[in-house]
């Protein structure tokens, strides 16, 4: 990477002259470190944690969490949050901005909603496209009130001003779309609400906040029945401070295990990756085209699945991927395309409405891309149909615009480590979001 002005984008190009090797480890869960910092500022007393993720979404989520009145710091490696409680959070006296995090701004929404306090969201260019009616309706429901900016009223983007109510109006809700940010919030909203908060999804989603907040002590029914998973909260909760270890996140992991996969002769361990069933669908699908992936040592870590994961290059075959599997792999889409532009065959992904409305449009963005550098794609309504090179390397030789999407930047970094000319992703910096040291990480294991 080269070094540019302030807010000039840094070009990236990766390469592999040679096996991808080595044994590393991941940052800390993007999801699990947004609610553990979340629920440590709700709870009375001092959470630790340690293998927070210290990417600039997570740090946005601090920074809002301390300008409502919890005390956030770091010693050594660990991460201490002093809690105000369950309704205790204050006022924030400036802006809350959310940067690119979708997670933050649903998250913290749902927090402020059943707090008397008003908080304007704030984010950067790609936030401030992306959906919040999905939050807003169910918060409106429980008695939040928005604002939105003269001029945006109808788009429900940021923007936005709110003002929660307290106390707020138990809610009885079934999720319209396959979102664990949206049932989070209303969870969320509803540790200060009295009364039992319900949200029902038909299609499950990850389960990290229900895990959480059983650990924190919250008192929390789950339920299979014909319409879907029921959850139900007691409110007003008291939190108890917890000790929590951050497992690395699978959605990180993704990048050095197709790594490995498409570049001949390697043979990588990615370790203490979370393996919870709700996020582990990359794994399976990939394993199904013929992935040689073994998963070593399964273990729970502060009530997370957790194990090693051995990868070694792989001719891999294009499969129908099932629907059914996004929820438990909806962000690691963009690159199991790359990992299908390998493939021999065609690889059918549908079922993927959401990723239209991820930090880009990861569809239209991922086949813009592919189709610059030579992968035969087809962009449906719902997803993407990728035929791969069969193991050959593929064309390259374009500039792919990132969109200010992380994952769209790794997935073309990662794409072009198999390329007859390389692949430069015009700008790197979305990286720091999730995954600071991406590129420390591929060049330990070989990568230029
Ligand atoms: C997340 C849920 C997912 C995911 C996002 C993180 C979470 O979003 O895409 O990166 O931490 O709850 P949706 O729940 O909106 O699908």
């Amino acid at each position: 990477m080269k070094t540019a002005p302030n807010d000039a984008p840094i070009p990236l190009v990766l390469a592999a002259d040679g096996p991808l090797r080595g044994t590393v480890t991941v940052p800390g869960d993007k999801s699990i470190s947004h609610r553990s910092l979340m629920l440590g500022a709700l709870a009375v007393g001092e959470t630790v944690i340690d293998g927070l993720l210290e990417g600039e979404d997570v740090l946005a989520t601090a920074g809002a969490l301390r300008a409502m009145g919890a005390e956030i710091n770091k010693t050594g490696n660990r991460w201490h949050v002093h809690g105000v409680g369950v309704g205790g959070l204050l006022q924030p006296e400036t802006a809350l901005d959310m940067g690119n995090s979708g997670t933050s701004t649903r998250l913290l929404m749902g927090l402020v909603a059943s707090h008397p306090l008003t908080a304007t969201f704030i984010g950067d260019a790609s936030l401030s496209r992306r959906p919040m009616g999905r939050v807003i309706e169910p918060l409106s429901l429980m008695g939040a009130s928005f604002a939105a900016a003269p001029g945006a009223n109808a788009r429900q983007c940021l923007p936005l001003t709110m003002t929660g109510l307290c106390p707020a109006v138990p809610l009885r809700y079934t999720l319209p779309v396959a979102s664990a940010q949206v049932k989070s919030a209303i969870l969320l909203a509803g540790l200060n609400t009295p009364g039992e908060t319900t949200v029902i999804e038909p299609v499950a989603t990850r389960d990290h906040s229900e895990r959480m907040l059983a650990g924190f002590g919250a008192t929390l029914r789950i339920e299979t029945a014909a319409e879907g998973r029921v959850i139900t909260l007691v409110g007003e909760a008291e939190l108890r401070p917890q000790a929590i270890i951050v497992p690395g996140d699978p959605s990180s992991a993704a990048f050095p295990l197709v790594a490995a996969l498409i570049v001949p002769g390697s043979e990588v361990t990615i370790a203490n990756v979370g393996m919870n069933p709700t996020r582990a669908g990359l794994v399976k699908v990939l394993q199904a085209m013929g992935a040689d992936i073994s998963v070593v040592q399964p273990r729970t870590v502060g009530g997370e699945p957790v194990a090693d994961l051995h990868v070694r290059h792989s001719p891999l075959t294009g499969i129908e991927v099932p629907p059914d599997d996004a929820p438990s792999m909806i962000d690691e889409y963009p690159i199991l395309f790359v990992a299908a532009a390998f493939a021999q065959g065609t690889t059918v992904m549908r079922g993927l409405e959401e990723l239209r409305v991820k930090e880009s449009d990861r569809i239209a963005v991922m086949a813009a891309g592919l189709s610059a550098c030579g992968v035969a794609c087809t962009e449906l309504d719902d997803g993407l149909r990728v035929t791969g090179s069969g193991g050959e390397p593929v064309a390259g030789g374009a500039t792919v615009a990132a969109n200010l999407d992380h994952r769209i930047a790794m997935s073309f970094a990662i794409l072009g480590l198999h390329a007859r000319t390389p692949v430069t992703v015009d700008d790197a910096r979305p990286i720091a979001t999730s995954f600071p040291d991406f590129l420390a990480m591929m060049q330990a294991l070989g990568a230029r």
